[in-house]
C-alpha cells in the first residue's frame, strides 16, 4: 500500500533496531487488513529516548513498539501506563491518543498465548524460569499469577532473589533456586536467558534431567539446541518467534482497535527466518 497524506505511523525504537523483525509482521498485517497505516524501525541512541518520545507527539505518531534498551528508561516520560506496565516497570508498546502516550506491556500476556497455543496449560502449573533479567520479569508477572507455584534461577543469585520477591508481592507461590540439578518437579521451563544466540553458548540446563511430560520455552526466535534437545526427550517446545508474534499481534490491536491477522503475521516472520 502507498504512503499517503494519511498514512499512520508506527514504529519501533530501539537500539540498535537492524535486526527487528516487527517490521514484516507488521507492515503484512496492514496490508491484509487494508489499513493506512505503516511500522518503521526507529534507531533511538539511548540518551535521546526522552526526545524520540516526545516526538511521538510532535509528529503524531499513532504508536510504537520499544525495544533494548528503552523499555524501563521510557516509564518517566509517559502520560499514563497500564496496570501490567506499571506493575512490570517497562512498556513495550506506547499508544498517542491525541497526544497523551499510554504505555503498555504485552510481553508477558504474548508469552502467555504463545505457550498456551501449543496446548500447555499455565492454570496450576509448576514453573520454572531461567534468568532475572526484563523479559522474566515480563513472563514472571503473568505466570506468578496463574502458576501453581514459580521459581526463579539465575546466574547472578541476588537478582534471582530480587525478581522472586517483586513477584511474591503478587503471588505467594514464588521462590528461588540455587541449582538446576532436580528438574522433575516443574511442568513447564523457559529459559529467559541470552544463552543460546551465540553457536557456541553452553545450555542452560542438563537436558539429561528433562522428561516428556515437560513444557520447555525459550525466548530466542528460533529453534535452539535447548529446544531441539528438549523434543528429543519428547518435551512439547515453544521459541520466542511465538512471543514475538504475540506481543505484536495485542500491540497491533492497541493500535488499530482491530482483531490481529495471527496466521498472516506468522507466515511473515516465518518467511524471513526460514
Ligand atoms: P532481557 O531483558 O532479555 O531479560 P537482561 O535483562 O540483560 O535481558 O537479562 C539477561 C539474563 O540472561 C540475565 O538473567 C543474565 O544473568 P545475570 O543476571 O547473571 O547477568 C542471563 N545471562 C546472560 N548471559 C548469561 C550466561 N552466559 N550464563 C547464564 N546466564 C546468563
Amino acid at each position: 500500500m502507498p504512503i499517503t497524506g494519511k498514512t499512520k505511523i508506527t514504529g519501533l525504537f530501539g537500539w540498535p533496531v537492524e535486526h527487528t523483525l516487527s517490521p514484516y509482521m507488521q507492515n503484512s498485517a496492514f496490508v491484509h487488513c487494508g489499513l493506512d497505516y505503516c511500522y518503521i524501525p526507529f534507531p533511538v541512541r539511548p540518551n535521546r529516548l526522552e526526545s524520540a518520545i516526545e516526538a511521538i507527539r510532535s509528529l503524531s505518531l499513532s504508536g510504537v513498539n520499544l525495544t533494548i534498551p528503552h523499555k524501563e528508561a521510557a516509564m518517566p516520560f509517559l502520560d499514563e501506563a497500564d496496570e501490567e506496565a506499571l506493575a512490570i516497570g517497562a512498556v513495550n508498546t506506547i499508544t498517542n491518543t491525541n497526544g497523551i502516550l499510554n504505555g503498555h506491556n504485552t510481553d508477558g500476556r504474548g508469552f502467555a498465548t504463545a505457550i498456551q497455543e501449543q496446548g500447555i496449560i499455565l492454570e496450576g502449573c509448576r514453573a520454572l524460569i531461567i534468568g532475572a533479567g526484563g523479559a522474566s520479569r515480563a513472563i514472571g508477572y503473568y505466570l506468578s499469577r496463574s502458576a501453581k507455584s514459580l521459581h526463579i534461577y539465575n546466574r547472578t543469585y541476588e537478582k534471582a532473589v530480587a525478581l522472586a520477591s517483586f513477584l511474591s508481592r503478587i503471588s505467594g507461590n514464588t521462590d528461588v533456586v540455587q541449582d538446576l540439578s532436580s528438574l522433575s518437579e516443574y511442568d513447564i521451563i523457559i529459559n529467559a536467558t541470552s544463552l543460546g544466540l551465540k553457536e557456541d553458548d553452553p545450555l542452560p540446563l542438563d537436558v539429561n534431567l528433562l522428561l516428556p511430560f515437560q513444557a520447555v520455552c525459550d525466548l530466542i526466535y528460533r529453534k535452539t539446541p535447548l529446544l531441539m534437545k528438549a523434543e528429543q526427550k519428547g518435551c512439547r517446545t515453544t521459541d520466542g518467534l511465538a512471543m514475538l508474534l504475540w506481543q505484536g499481534a495485542y500491540a497491533f490491536e492497541l493500535w488499530t482497535g482491530m482483531h490481529p491477522p495471527i496466521e498472516v503475521m506468522r507466515t511473515a516472520l516465518l518467511s524471513i527466518v526460514k
